[in-house]
């Protein structure tokens, strides 16, 4: 089959970049792992792209028209796809609307609750039933687009932040790549 080109981009410790890593090299898998891309040069799931040999690019948010260059390294390993996972900035409209193919995004909520950061202690706040995570396109508003999958689960008495986040994540590790193969499905 003939893949596309994806590239990740991140800001930390990149486990869903490595899950797709992983699930990227499935013979029936749509996509391919070309690039990574991280605005903290110390990101730890930069490792992931070294130890598989994936060209990275770590970009330097506060330098001027850094999405230019961003757009030119997309360009330059012929990007289909853009994955967002963990990436902590906002792209920019003139972003969006330059890059023009698909981006899309993993949330740790059910959207469209729990838009923005800090989002396991407000579900918690809450006091939230069930909770989940979430892959949608991108548009200019925060995490705001057509959403493509979600997957749930409840919420348990003794459960706290972090065990909302080792189970959200978890359920994270199905949910990006089975995003992945729907988007492709039709294609
Ligand atoms: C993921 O849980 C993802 O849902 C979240 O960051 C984590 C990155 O983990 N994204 C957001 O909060 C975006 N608003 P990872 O670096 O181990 O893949």
């Amino acid at each position: 089959m003939v893949k596309k080109n994806a590239c990740i981009f991140i800001s930390g410790k990149g486990s869903n970049l490595k899950n797709l890593i992983l699930r990227s090299r499935d013979y029936s898998f749509p996509v391919s792992i070309k690039l990574v891309i991280s605005d903290q040069k110390k990101a730890l799931g930069l490792l992931h792209a070294k130890k598989n040999s994936i060209p990275y690019v770590i970009i330097d948010t506060n330098s001027r028209n850094y999405e230019n260059k961003i757009i030119k390294d997309l360009k330059k390993h012929n990007i289909y796809l853009i994955c967002l996972a963990g990436y902590m900035k906002i792209l920019s409209k003139k972003f969006l609307k330059n890059y023009g193919k698909k981006i899309i995004n993993i949330h740790p909520s059910l959207l469209p609750k729990f838009k923005g950061l800090n989002t396991f202690s407000r579900i918690m706040k809450n006091k939230e039933k069930k909770t989940g995570c979430t892959v949608h396109y991108v548009n200019e508003k925060l995490d705001n687009g057509k959403v493509i999958s979600q997957r749930f689960f409840f919420i348990e008495s003794d459960d706290d932040e972090e065990k909302l986040k080792i189970k959200t994540q978890k359920l994270e590790y199905f949910v990006f790549p089975e995003s992945i193969i729907k988007i492709f499905r039709n294609f």
